[in-house]
């Protein structure tokens, strides 16, 4: 683990049950209102990534349910007594003004958001997210977290704390 400043993290996830474990950790503290934007090259481990915080919410209710990747639909949301949880794939995305069309815009507002693809966002992305870069390391994953808004330091600090 690396830290470059208190708000960007380098993490080394050496294989598929890492990626699960962080899911996990980050799951407990991410709510409405919270954007991921998970980026990285095709196989990179986002759907892993989303999938793991979808699971570990729902396990908090006592849910077992399937988590599809949203390739094809762009969105799949998930109720929670605590509020929606959006995943989305915006590969397909013809233009940012489809953000609108889909209500991402009100969902980064009033709901969890984790969204592939991040970049077909242009200037509709978040300014309060929290990136995350993934890019293949040998057999593994490294991960960059990196954010603007300073309400994502106390998670860093947990990040940086279970896999430093
Ligand atoms: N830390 C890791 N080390 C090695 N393999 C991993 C790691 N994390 C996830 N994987 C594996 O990477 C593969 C890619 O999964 P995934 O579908 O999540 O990629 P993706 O980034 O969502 O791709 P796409 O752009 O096509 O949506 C999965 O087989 C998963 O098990
Ligand atoms: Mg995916």
């Amino acid at each position: 683990m690396i830290i470059a400043d208190p708000l960007t993290q380098t993490l080394i996830l050496p294989d598929a049950e890492a990626t699960t474990r962080l899911g996990q950790t980050l799951a407990p503290l991410l709510g409405n209102g919270d954007t991921l934007l998970l980026a990285g090259p095709i196989g990179a481990g986002k759907s892993h990534l989303a999938r793991a915080i979808i699971l570990s919410k729902l396990a908090g209710e006592d849910r077992v349910e399937d988590v599809p990747s949203p390739t094809y639909t762009l969105v799949q949301t998930y109720d929670t007594t605590k509020g929606e949880i959006w995943h989305t794939d915006l590969y397909r995305l013809g233009d940012p003004g489809e953000v609108y069309e889909l209500g991402l815009d009100e969902a980064f507002e009033a709901a969890l958001c984790l969204v592939e693809w991040p970049d077909r966002l242009g200037r509709t992305a978040p300014a309060h997210a929290l990136s995350v870069e993934i890019a293949l390391s040998g057999t593994g994953r490294r991960l960059t977290l990196s954010a603007q808004d300073p309400k994502w330091a106390a998670l860093l600090a947990t990040t940086a704390q279970c896999f430093g």
